[in-house]
């Protein structure tokens, strides 16, 4: 009886008969000669174990393997123990004589699809060799299906995969962008404000200083007149000669040339002080332009002053600048600036902050010291150190340094943005390089390195 499923199969297939018996090719020829014309069977034939397994490397996709059990060479039993070595889909039938159903049992369990008995009944064999094809070609779907189930969802993960990372990758993104947005804002309103002030101070200090000279010029010219005039006349007015007494004359001759030399000296100074401020916040430069480095860290110096002076528990700290001899840098003045701001205010705030885990006291280190170190890397590159002594820090905070929004710092104290943004304005913005170096109680030294020139920007800086 046919199988039910015969009906949805499609009954073609390649099937290997291995049989030492010479005339059995003519006669299974001749049986199918119609379904071997019509291409329905394709048949080949071995005669032993050996020949059988070279067909099979020649076609591996043969359907069925038929096979004697009795054979020279290499027998059906040792065939069907080679195939269940491959990993191949192909079904075998052994055909042994009736007296031989020992070994037939032996080969069905031994992986064996099924059996067929000698003398062949063609019709049999046919029933057979149609529903061993029924059945690989349902394995073969199978396995066709489950290829393509496993390569779609290989390419749903790889899909997956790729959406994940560039979800991660936008996710980076806008955390860069809005911590530089957070800070460029905050600068740039600390930038206006600077310059604001500044230009409002610069003003009436030009009065001051322009009219400084004409009234030192005046007063000296008044005191000669004085002197003039007390050489001829004055003795004889006692009135006068009181008042000149009253009001130590002698005395303001001597003091008042000093006090305006003071005051000139004074003005010097807040105009000086206005053009730092100017010199720092540098918003009227927004292209790359040669500078003197050292101005730029002496403005956030001054800036910082105040915090770097003595607080009634605290000594002041201590700015030890060894200035190498630089030429001028091409830079974003403005955005090197608040660098040098950062790396100087996260020193102070760590030599104010000396606490070591476990002590009930702050440490005190004296004398408490931020170096600032410039020198040539090379004849392209400069170098720039910023180290204080301070209670450096561990290597967990080392490697997350970098990352926008990692403070340590108590919510106020800290954005965890300056060393971000830093990391940014020195790598990405000048092609140059920012790390640090720091070890737990150890202080902690920030080095900046960049090139004198952008045209050097993409040169090793190591030549
Ligand atoms: N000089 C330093 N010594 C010790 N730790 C530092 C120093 N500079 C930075 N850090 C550590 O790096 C963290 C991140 O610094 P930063 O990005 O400037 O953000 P914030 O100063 O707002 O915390 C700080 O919270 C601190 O833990
Ligand atoms: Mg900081």
């Amino acid at each position: 009886m046919l199988p039910t499923t015969e009906k949805t199969c499609n009954m073609s297939g390649k099937i290997l008969f291995v049989d030492d018996e010479p005339d059995l090719e003519s006669l299974i020829c001749q049986k199918f000669r119609k379904k071997i014309r019509t291409g329905e069977y394709q048949v080949f034939f071995a005669h032993n174990g050996v020949e059988a397994l070279s067909t099979l490397r020649e076609q591996p996709d043969i359907d069925i393997i038929l096979t004697d059990i009795n054979m020279p060479v290499m027998d059906g039993m040792a065939l069907l123990a080679e195939l269940n070595e491959l990993v191949t889909l192909v079904k075998t039938v052994v055909i042994s004589a009736y007296g031989d159903l020992g070994n037939i049992r032996k080969a069905m369990n031994g992986g064996a699809f099924d059996f067929l008995i000698k003398p062949i009944n063609f019709q049999d064999l046919e029933i057979t060799i149609n529903k061993t094809l029924c059945h690989v070609q349902q394995l073969k779907d199978n396995e066709r299906s489950r290829n393509e189930r496993e390569e779609k969802l290989r390419q749903s993960e790889a899909r997956e995969r790729e959406k994940a990372i560039q979800l991660e990758l936008a996710l980076q993104n806008l955390q860069r962008t809005q911590s530089q947005l957070i800070q460029t804002e905050k600068m740039s309103s600390l930038g206006q404000l600077i310059s604001g002030i500044a230009h409002e101070i610069n003003n009436p200090v030009n009065f001051i200083y322009g009219n400084l000279t004409y009234v030192t010029d005046y007063t000296h010219q008044l005191l000669s007149l004085i002197t003039l005039y007390q050489q001829h006349d004055a003795h004889k007015y006692p009135e006068i000669e009181a008042l000149i007494e009253q009001i130590e004359l002698e005395f303001i001759k001597e003091d008042m040339p000093k006090m305006l030399s003071s005051m000139k000296l004074g003005a010097e100074r807040i105009r000086q002080i206005v053009l730092t401020l100017r010199n720092f916040s540098r918003l009227d430069e927004a292209e790359m332009k040669p500078v003197n480095i050292h101005e730029g860290i002496d403005s956030s110096l001054v800036i910082l002053q105040s915090q770097l002076k003595a607080k009634p528990n605290s000594s002041s700290i201590q700015v030890i600048k060894e200035y190498g001899d630089l030429p001028q840098i091409e830079c974003y003045a403005c955005q090197l600036n608040q660098v040098f701001m950062n790396l100087l205010s996260n020193g102070i705030y760590a030599l104010n902050h000396y606490d070591k885990k476990g002590s009930p006291e702050p440490i005190k280190i004296e004398p408490r010291t931020i170096t600032i170190r410039t020198s040539m890397l090379n004849r392209d590159w400069v170098r720039i150190s910023f180290k204080d002594n301070g209670p450096g820090m561990t290597s967990d905070v080392e490697t997350r340094l970098f990352n926008p929004f990692f403070t340590t710092k108590p919510v106020g104290d800290g954005t965890g943005l300056g060393l971000s943004i830093s990391y940014q304005i020195v790598v990405e913005k000048h092609g140059g390089d920012l790390k640090c170096f720091s070890q737990p109680d150890q202080g902690a030294e920030f080095v900046i390195e960049i090139p004198i020139t952008q045209n050097n920007r993409i040169e090793m800086k190591a030549t």
